[in-house]
């Protein structure tokens, strides 16, 4: 194969030889989605679209190296509805049929993704990742006890990075669009602060993971709302007046909604008839989907659809309601065991639900093939569930009790097991 012209974050390198790819690609710095130049067709085409050049992205699992790069972002506005869970048995069932997938934990004041997954000290996290500003994302992703799956812990006591910069979170987006994987995972912090919502922003899907209580179902309308008005501000950010409209908008109650968002567009187009166009598109390219979780009873499965009609009736967006996932008791053993539910326990309510969630709305499968092809994947699953070590915390891990800050306000206390929330050893021990 001739050498290639190369084109990685608007800079064009090379020629190049498939020896030296091969190098740039071990070191995260090429990935699937960057350019080459294909002389035959005269333009510029990503990576993974050369035949030739698969090989050099296909990984030892038999991946063909064409990795759909898909960034999820899973966020909630409420704490404690079970996001950080969901993730990670979404990556696992995910990661069971054979896509490569990759977690990240993006909840920067309380990272608990890897205590999840079974890794009570993970070698590494995103302190060192920002810490080292020269080395590719690559070298901080850490295997998980499941095929297919890795992740990237969050920061661990530390809290350094509980308030990235913008350019810092840019960053991180670019770096996970360049992993070979086909979906990776953010799980967010709570609440509807700029880094939570700057990276449910940044990424392609945005799930919201909503459960039935009503001050969850308002705090998730609340935190899509602010979302809203935070892309509109970021994409009129020259345009004064129209910035100060959406400011006044903004500094309402969270969840208090004094206007509808078609009248704002109406006041916006008053000061700035252009702009509406495109606060339309931009409007029309987000649309969340959302998830129920912790379901008791058959007719809350509604209020998915409630959330998805008071999203359109006032802030005219579309949504997708992705489905729910049951309120189950297996949950919560699965988190005291340190493993995720999926991996847990397959045949309780929550794991099937997530079965059919993932099976029907991420994977678009609905027919009776499909069907069969489920109970190869349930097998496949407590495959998994066998060979999953048992994660012992360790001696000096965070025990969940009374003398710590949260706890009043804490709705999983956990007394006397390790806990599963967030890491405070430094308020712990102070
Ligand atoms: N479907 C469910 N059924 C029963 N319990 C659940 C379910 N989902 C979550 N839980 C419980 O809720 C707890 C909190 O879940 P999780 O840590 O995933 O929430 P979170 O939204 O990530 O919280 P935070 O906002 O603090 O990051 C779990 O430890 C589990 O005990
Ligand atoms: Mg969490």
């Amino acid at each position: 194969m001739e050498d290639l012209l190369i084109k990685v974050d608007q800079n064009t390198i090379g020629p190049l030889s498939l020896k030296k790819l091969e190098k740039l690609v071990k070191q995260g710095t090429f990935s699937p989605l960057d350019l080459v130049w294909d002389g035959n067709k005269d333009r510029w085409i990503p990576a993974q679209n050369l035949a030739e050049l698969q090989p050099l992205f296909a990984s030892s699992n038999g991946h063909n190296g064409a990795y759909q790069n898909k960034i999820y972002a899973v966020a909630s506005g409420k704490g404690g509805v079970g996001k950080t869970v969901t993730t990670a048995s979404l990556g696992v069932g995910l990661a069971s049929i054979g896509s490569e997938v990759i977690l990240v934990d993006a909840d920067f004041g309380g990272a608990n993704l890897h205590t999840c997954m079974g890794i009570l000290k993970p070698e590494y996290n995103f302190d060192d990742f920002y810490n080292n500003s020269r080395k590719p994302l690559t070298e901080f992703i850490l295997d998980t006890p499941v095929k297919n799956l890795r992740m990237i812990s969050g920061t661990s006591g530390s809290m350094s990075l509980a308030n990235p910069k913008y350019h810092q979170k840019q960053r991180l987006i670019r770096g996970l669009k360049k992993l070979q994987a086909d979906h990776i995972i953010m799980d967010l912090g709570a609440g509807s602060d700029y880094n939570v919502i700057d990276l449910f922003l940044l990424a392609d899907e945005h799930i919201l993971v909503v459960s039935t209580e009503p001050a969850a179902i308002l705090e998730a309308f609340g935190f899509i709302r602010v979302c809203l008005l935070r892309a509109l501000k970021r994409a009129f950010k020259e345009h004064k007046q129209v910035v100060e409209i959406i400011e006044a908008e903004e500094s309402n109650r969270p969840g208090r909604v004094r206007i509808t968002i078609d009248k704002l567009l109406d006041k916006i187009s008053e000061a700035a008839p252009e702009a509406r166009f495109k606060a339309v598109s931009l409007m029309n390219a987000f649309e969340p989907k959302i998830i129920l979780n912790k379901v008791r009873r058959k007719e809350n499965v509604n209020e998915g659809r409630a959330i998805q009609h008071a999203i359109w009736d006032l802030l005219s967006l579309r949504s997708d309601y992705l489905g729910y996932i049951s309120y189950d008791p297996n949950v919560s053993r699965a988190v005291k065991n340190f493993k995720p539910f999926l991996v847990f326990e397959q045949k309780t309510p929550a794991s099937q639900d997530i079965l059919a969630l993932i099976q029907v709305k991420i994977l678009g499968k609905k027919g009776i093939k499909e069907l069969f092809a489920k109970r190869k994947w349930q097998k496949k699953l407590s495959n998994i569930s066998i060979i999953y070590p048992d994660a012992q915390p360790s001696k000096d891990a965070p025990i969940c009790s009374d003398v710590c800050f949260y706890w009043g306000n804490c709705e999983y206390q956990n007394e006397g097991h390790p806990c599963p929330v967030r890491h405070l050893e430094s308020i712990l021990s102070n």
